[in-house]
């Protein structure tokens, strides 16, 4: 699979600035497939370097921040990344933005973990030698150099999580896009993820339905149906969702209670 297109094109000039703030703008944006209405309206510039992305399932999540490394592309209204009209900067997205998906088996593709991370060195343009260097001394780094060798199949889900997350460091994106990246791992492990990603340089786009995983976050979106419902401060917004969903809950059990 073709990772980084802009290897074919190193003659076509540059669009994206991957230090640019705001890193997207939203003016309108919907995103429609097979007819269906799955984001509506959204207005919205991005320039914080924690975001964090809630909602009740289907509302939308998963499709908005797959607008932001173009896996999907707005229908409706107009979207910039990096500086440039989303279109322009598809190309470079893969360069400057790292997705980490909910469950690390659809995103790992090598057998050992070393192997995983040199491909990642490799697609910079590191030679092979160089690549399974520098992914140990990478894994060095992160307090993992004990997992080199081991078969990804055989690490604790909270190991391949980190793995998939170094996998996409390695890198060096500008952004790095999770959605739901700590959903099948203890309290211990997403602990530690968390505060690792919070140690990190890197912009931060983050899903989850854990409302604590946004401690020390800068901003807080929470879609309803494919719409922006509230954008703020986390503690505001996660006071307001649980309010909504206590709501919801209490309307639910009315019935049942008569
Ligand atoms: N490829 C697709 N084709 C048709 N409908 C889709 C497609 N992808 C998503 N949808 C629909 O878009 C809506 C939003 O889906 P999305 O996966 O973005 O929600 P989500 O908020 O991430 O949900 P969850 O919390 O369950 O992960 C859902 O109704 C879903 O069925
Ligand atoms: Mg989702």
């Amino acid at each position: 699979m073709a990772l980084w297109p802009q290897k074919k094109n190193r003659n076509r000039p540059r669009v994206c600035d991957p230090d640019a703030r705001p890193y997207a703008v939203f003016d309108g944006a919907g995103l429609t497939i097979g007819g269906k209405q799955i984001l509506q309206g959204l207005t919205l510039t991005l320039q914080e370097d924690r975001i964090g992305v809630i909602g009740l399932n289907g509302s939308g999540k998963s499709s908005f921040v797959r607008l932001l490394n173009g896996l999907r592309s707005p229908s409706d209204g107009t979207l910039a990344l990096f500086g440039a009209p989303s279109a322009q900067a598809e190309p470079e997205l893969p360069r400057h933005v790292g997705f980490v998906f909910q469950n690390p088996d659809h995103q790992a593709i090598f057998p050992t973990v070393e192997e995983e991370i040199a491909f990642g060195l490799t697609q910079l343009g590191a030679g092979k030698d160089e690549s399974r260097r520098g992914a140990r001394t990478f894994l060095a780094q992160h307090g993992c150099e004990q997992l080199a060798d081991r078969p990804i199949s055989e690490l604790s889900e909270g190991q391949k999580q980190l793995i998939c997350i170094l996998a996409v460091l390695v890198m060096e994106p500008s952004l790095l896009v999770l959605d739901e990246p700590m959903t099948s791992l203890d309290a211990l492990a997403s602990r530690r993820i968390r505060d690792k990603l919070l140690s990190l340089p890197q912009k931060i786009v983050m899903v989850s339905h854990d409302l604590d995983h946004f401690d020390g976050f800068d901003r807080l979106l929470w879609l309803e149906e494919g719409r922006l419902r509230m954008d703020g401060d986390p503690d505001t917004v996660r006071e307001a969702y649980r309010r909504d969903v206590a709501l919801r809950l209490g309307s639910e059990q009315e019935p049942a209670a008569l």
